[in-house]
């Protein structure tokens, strides 16, 4: 009964897969350092997990999965389109249904006393929760610093007058002097079309700008916070966080963490939503080094037919072989634009799939570009493997790490939000044999090594997490 003794963390994160992810890495390295792990899933979710073979074989010692209800009716799309729904269930329904675990979970004679909550930043409810068990929690934010200290914003942009706004025209246009805000002393102003895509409404009373700046307000309270970044890439930014987080732990990458800490051991637990086709990397292996653009758009991203049908014709024009990535969900309106002409012309060239194992897919030689949403997960994994992107931030935080990608980090090149062929043939061409492209493989190589830095033993991350682990094993939050 040794295992009684043991800390036992109970990790929720927001039911979405680019939450979802990091939440699980930081389980598996949690359980590493000996901790008893119930990893919380939504039921919804828990299904589509058995339906995509990812829980196959799960099974580990003292690693648990539980579910809790979501509060959505089982018709409900959950992905873009219904955010509103889920901000507005999560709260109540989640709330209830975690409580409840919790009760069980503690009145359980067969496993150690739950003794920590890592919650995901925007499921910050569960704070109630533990406060009520007087289990101590921490919230963990998936999202970018840069992308966070945006959300920091909210109230001061509309105190200033900048949002709501007075219509859409002002993103096109529009700018932020970052000095009537809490900024870095390095970016002088932004776009307003940068910001977090839940402030940039016209709407004052838009659910998700509500729900988000609670969740940002509601974090600052607890004074600590653990970030899926490394110091080196945000520095600026973290020393700003660092002043409404005296505990900030930056772990990440961590999926890089993971490997080092966890090794081979914990790869059997897996979090895709969809069934991975892995067919993919034989394809690869037959390309040349570096000859591949890589396009995948994450879990979340909602285009129209013609947006699909411009990145279609830019990749068939740039001729160059490409995997992309179409998730059965992308395209709002049908994917009838993808017609036997284009199939036909990319013959041999392209692969077109549902979703991939993306972390195999970058670390592939084959692969030489990534067009991507910018979603913090990807931006990260594309550092983690070197390799340079193009952008097409579509909302939440992605157009923050976009333009810190362009400007900050000299990985990546953006791509107009209303996209069209030529422009992805010609990004896409200077990408894969221009100058500025030399440019930004040599900066993403460098980007690469100092992540690796950062999780390596002595690094920034990797001492970070071994302070976070003795601080939740002493029961500091
Ligand atoms: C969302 C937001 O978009 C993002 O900005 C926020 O920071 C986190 O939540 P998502 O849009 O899904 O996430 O993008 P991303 O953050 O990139 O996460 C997607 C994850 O799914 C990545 O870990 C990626 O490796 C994985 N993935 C994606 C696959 O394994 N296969 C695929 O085919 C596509």
């Amino acid at each position: 009964m040794e295992f009684i003794h043991k800390p036992h963390a109970v990790c929720i994160p927001l039911p979405a897969q680019g939450h979802i992810n990091p939440m699980l890495s930081l389980a598996k390295l949690l359980h590493s350092r000996g901790f008893y792990i119930t990893f919380v899933h939504t039921e919804f979710n828990y299904q589509k997990l058995l339906d995509s073979a990812s829980l196959e074989s799960s099974s580990v010692e003292d690693f648990q999965f539980e579910t809790v209800s979501d509060g959505l009716p089982p018709d409900n799309l959950r992905g873009i389109l219904d955010l509103p729904a889920l901000a507005c269930s999560v709260p109540v329904h989640t709330l209830d249904s975690f409580r409840q675990l919790i009760k069980k979970l503690n009145s359980s004679p067969d496993l150690p006393p739950v003794s920590c909550i890592v919650s995901d930043g925007v499921m910050g409810f569960t704070l109630k929760v533990a406060r009520e068990f007087g289990i101590p929690e921490i919230l963990f934010f998936t999202l970018s610093a840069c992308g966070l200290l945006g959300y920091f914003q909210f109230e001061k942009l509309i105190e200033k007058g900048y949002f709501p706004l007075k219509d859409e025209s002002y993103l096109c246009n529009g700018y932020l002097d970052t000095t009537t805000v809490e900024w870095t002393t390095s970016m002088g102003s932004i776009r307003l079309r940068d910001l977090p895509a839940f402030i940039r409404t016209t709407n004052a009373d838009d659910i998700l700008f509500h729900y988000n700046m609670e969740s940002a307000n509601n974090a600052v309270k607890t004074g600590s916070l653990i970030l899926n970044t490394f110091d080196e890439l945000e520095q600026e930014v973290l020393d700003v966080l660092k002043t409404k987080f005296p505990n900030l732990y930056t772990v990440g990458p961590l999926s890089l963490l993971c490997q080092q800490i966890c090794g081979k051991k914990l790869e059997s637990i897996k979090s895709s939503l969809w069934r991975e086709d892995e067919k993919c990397l034989e394809w690869l292996d037959g390309k040349e080094a570096r000859s591949v653009v890589y396009v995948n758009y994450g879990s979340l991203v909602i285009m129209t037919p013609k947006q699909l049908d411009e990145f279609a014709w830019g990749l068939a024009n740039s001729k160059y072989p490409f995997l992309w990535v179409i998730r059965p969900n992308l395209v709002n309106g049908g994917t009838e634009v993808i017609s036997q002409d284009f199939l036909d012309e990319i013959k041999g060239r392209g692969l077109i799939l549902d979703w991939c194992p993306q972390e195999k897919v970058l670390s592939h030689p084959s692969v030489g570009a990534f067009l991507t949403h910018c979603g913090w997960n990807s931006t990260l994994e594309t550092i983690c493997h070197g390799v340079p992107i193009v952008c097409w931030p579509f909302f939440a935080e992605q157009q923050m790490n976009c333009l810190y990608a362009c400007t900050q980090w000299g990985i990546g090149m953006e791509i107009d939000a209303d996209v069209e062929r030529g422009e992805v043939e010609g990004l896409l061409r200077e990408l894969m044999e221009g100058r500025k492209g030399v440019e930004l493989k040599e900066k993403v190589s460098e980007w690469k090594k100092r992540g690796e830095r950062a999780s390596r033993p002595g690094g920034s991350s990797y001492v970070n997490f071994d302070l976070l682990v003795e601080n939740l094993k002493g029961g500091m939050y």
